[in-house]
């Protein structure tokens, strides 16, 4: 999971889903959403062949034209059903067949380290029970994941488990190791290899039984926003650890002001001139757009090598594009930016402090700034829950508490599919193993860690004991400084 975890003698498996073919049908029928139909448990009768039953039904709902390209799956494994492209009437029509138990539109989840383990208490001296750790198998349903990264390097690892059925059939080009034991892909790819996301994430299913670690999704702050609620599954949301990314800007009158991003870039002492985004516009843009940095609103020649002032935080992309040397962006959100990386020099400021820049440029003939590579400083705010992580109450049963715990998963190192050459933005072409990133998928790895944590002390525990475990052992938030929180995922030595 990361380098300082690789060390856990866990072996893992993958089961790996790629959602892009299922994407592509949605984009490619307008009117029609993706929806499951399900049918309850399979037929016993030996003749019975699934996807013909599917086919016929979804024929009956569709009458016209053929229906053979609106089936995108059926199941007939573990359940009956299928994966459909339907209308609003077609899915109530077919939820009215006798054959038909429910009907439901598919839900995309959200995809969802160095500081954050010693933050949440689990650091390198921790009591470990090395014999039942080689013996535990974890699963993990993603989008994929890069077998190469050092992070799943099998070269500390003695061989599978001896109870390990399972196999390597990770498709073209992926072969597993002492670490990953098994892979298989589903659905629309030919790997389970992920050039999309990034670290071994959300999903987690523990030998015997099953721990489903599910991210709290990162939809957005208001209450009633997790995913993932049901009660069997141990739901998880992100805060923030106490390590912070900060970058300052100081303007040529000598004052500081911190802005938030991971800026890798040193200007090694160097000033720049710092003009706004109508000074540096194309003639075809008006000023409005201009100051935003709209795209192709900036002129190469009055950008190049200078720091150009954006009122969005969009604006980083044109501003790149045209040549500026860096960029200083308002952020207009209602809610605090996470530091992320940018392709050139970057600083995003809060509107007051972005206010400070333009006034300064008003008060000054030739106006200059450097943006200073990023730093880390200790958050002793910290645990805060992230404004992007889903929050409770469950919308389907109001009082059962959801998330179930927070971990963390603002800014943590990741392991990254060096070919990705998409550090954050598309032009940025660095090419990177490990990257920061943040969301609720950085959150339930954590929380997958310690369920193996404790599971190798109790290897007789299910699923639901150690969930109750992590529950009861987890500590209070501080709720004035989060509103509604109760518990943060905190490991103690008992
Ligand atoms: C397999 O993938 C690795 C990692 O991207 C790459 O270096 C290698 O060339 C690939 N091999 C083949 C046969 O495609
Ligand atoms: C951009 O800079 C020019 C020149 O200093 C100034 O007149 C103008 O008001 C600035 N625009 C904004 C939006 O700050
Ligand atoms: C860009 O600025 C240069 C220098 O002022 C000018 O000659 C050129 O016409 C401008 N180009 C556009 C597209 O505005
Ligand atoms: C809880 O948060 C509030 C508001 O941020 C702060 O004033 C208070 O000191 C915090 N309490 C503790 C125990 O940290």
């Amino acid at each position: 999971m990361t380098p300082s975890s690789s060390k856990l003698q866990l072996h893992c498996f993958g089961l790996f889903l790629t959602l892009t073919a299922i994407l592509f049908h949605v984009s490619a029928n307008e009117d029609r959403k993706l929806h499951i139909v399900y049918m309850g448990s399979l037929s016993t009768k030996e003749e019975y062949a699934p996807s013909s039953q599917h086919l016929n039904l979804l024929q009956g709902v569709r009458k016209t034209s053929s229906a053979e390209n609106l089936l995108l799956r059926s199941y007939g494994r573990s359940f009956n059903g299928f994966a459909a492209m339907l209308s609003d009437s077609e899915a109530k029509r077919l939820a009215r067949s006798k054959e038909v138990v429910s009907v439901f539109p598919s839900i995309t989840y959200q995809l969802q380290t160095t500081r954050s383990w010693s933050f949440m208490g689990f650091n390198e001296t921790m009591v470990r029970n090395s014999v039942s750790e080689s013996d535990l198998v974890i699963g993990a349903l993603d989008s994929g994941i890069w077998p190469e990264s050092e992070s799943f390097s099998g070269d500390a690892f003695g061989p599978p488990p001896k109870k390990w059925k399972g196999s390597c059939k990770g498709g073209r080009n992926f072969t597993c190791n002492n670490k990953i034991i098994g892979a298989r892909y589903y659905s629309g790819t030919d790997s389970a290899r992920d050039d999309v996301v990034v670290a071994i994430g959300a999903f987690h299913a523990m030998d015997k039984g099953i721990l489903i670690c599910q991210a709290a999704g990162n939809e957005g702050p208001g209450l009633g926003s997790v995913s993932s609620a049901a009660p069997w599954i141990l739901t998880v949301g992100a805060r923030s650890i106490d390590r912070k990314f900060i970058d300052k800007v100081v303007l040529g009158n000598g004052l500081e002001i911190i802005g938030s991003s991971i800026n890798t870039f040193d200007p090694n002492g160097e000033d720049f001139s710092v003009i706004n985004g109508s000074q540096g516009k194309t003639t075809k843009c008006i000023d409005m757009l201009a100051n935003t940095c709209m795209e192709d609103c900036l002129n190469n020649t009055l950008v190049k090598g200078k720091i150009v002032l954006c009122d969005d935080t969009s604006g980083i992309m044109e501003a790149k594009r045209a040549g500026a040397f860096g960029t200083i962006l308002r952020d207009n959100g209602m809610y605090e930016a996470v530091p992320y990386p940018v392709p050139i020099p970057a600083a995003i400021l809060k509107s007051d402090e972005y206010d400070a820049v333009t006034s300064y440029m008003q008060s000054s003939q030739k106006p200059i700034a450097k943006i200073l590579k990023s730093e880390t400083i200790i958050d002793s705010t910290a645990p805060l829950v992230a404004d992007f992580s889903g929050r409770g109450p469950s919308r389907i049963v109001g009082d059962l508490l959801k998330p179930d715990v927070v971990a963390p998963g603002v800014d943590i190192l990741a392991a990254f599919p060096p070919n990705l050459a998409r550090v954050r933005h598309p032009s940025d072409k660095r090419s990177v193993e490990y990257n920061i990133l943040y969301g609720t998928s950085m959150a339930c790895p954590h929380a997958a860690g310690v369920a193996a944590y404790v599971k190798t002390f109790h290897p007789e525990w299910s699923p639901s004991a150690i969930r109750s475990a992590i529950m009861t052992t987890a500590l209070p938030m501080n709720s004035t400084a989060n509103y509604g929180a109760e518990f943060v995922l905190k490991i103690t030595d008992n």
